[in-house]
């Protein structure tokens, strides 16, 4: 993590990332799921959050005040005394109250397959919408077309959108969307096979047409 940060000054911003949300290691933590599996007393959602705490005070004293840190959180564990869209803003505040800049909202299974039907799309939505924070609320996972994310936007306190897949399969498609050349639709079918070959250790591409 503090690899991590170092490297994140030669950016614009650290991503806490794929270490918070998900099924990784930290995920576990903000959530109650892990102390049931322990059998430990139940501890406040304020006492879960210390391990994040820390890692802010330790990145922010490496980044400085100015230098935003934005952490990609669970909104919806799917497993039994998890976090869920219901219990997220509470957790999520505790998160804000660590020092963070912004919040990007994920879940358990992050890379949900087969999004055929608008909606099917921007499947985090209802954890992210729930939320009453004072920072950025970014919404990521199954943004695929423009019209549906523009409504988001408008109709919500969600100010970004992520956009993972359809960016392997077409890199230049924000910049078509906005010249108005690309369909409103991403044209990927979320099979999931790109996220195969990075379990390989190989980059991340997109299977359709080759
Ligand atoms: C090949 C690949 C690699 C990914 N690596 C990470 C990662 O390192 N950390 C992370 O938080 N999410 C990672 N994700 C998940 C994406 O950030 C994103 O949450 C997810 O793909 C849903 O967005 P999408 O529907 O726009 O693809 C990865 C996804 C893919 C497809
Ligand atoms: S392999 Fe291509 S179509 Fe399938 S999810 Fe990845 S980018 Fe999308």
């Amino acid at each position: 993590m503090q690899k991590d940060t170092q490297k994140a000054t030669r950016r614009e911003f650290l991503k806490i990332s794929g270490k918070v949300a998900g099924a990784a290691i930290l995920s576990g933590l903000p959530g109650t799921h892990s102390q049931a599996a322990s059998a430990l007393p139940a501890v406040s959602a304020e006492k879960r959050v210390q391990i994040i705490r820390s890692i802010m005070k330790k990145a922010k004293a490496v980044v400085g005040p100015d230098f935003p840190i934005i952490i990609k959180i669970n909104s919806d564990d799917i497993v039994p005394q998890g976090i869920q869209p219901d219990t997220f803003p509470f957790l999520a505040q505790e998160v804000v109250n660590t020092g963070v800049d912004a919040l990007d909202i994920s879940g358990n299974n992050p890379i949900v397959k087969d999004i055929e039907h608008i909606e099917d799309e921007s499947y985090f939505f209802d954890g992210a919408s729930r939320l009453d924070v004072n920072v950025p609320i970014i919404l990521t996972g199954g943004n695929r077309s423009v019209s549906h994310m523009e409504k988001l936007l408008k109709t919500n306190e969600i100010e970004f959108l992520g956009v993972a897949r359809p960016l392997i399969r077409e890199p230049d498609l924000p910049k078509r969307w906005l010249l108005g050349t690309a369909d409103d639709r991403a044209t990927c079918i979320s099979c999931n096979e790109c996220f195969r070959a990075v379990m390989y250790g190989e980059t991340a591409y997109c299977i359709l047409d080759i």
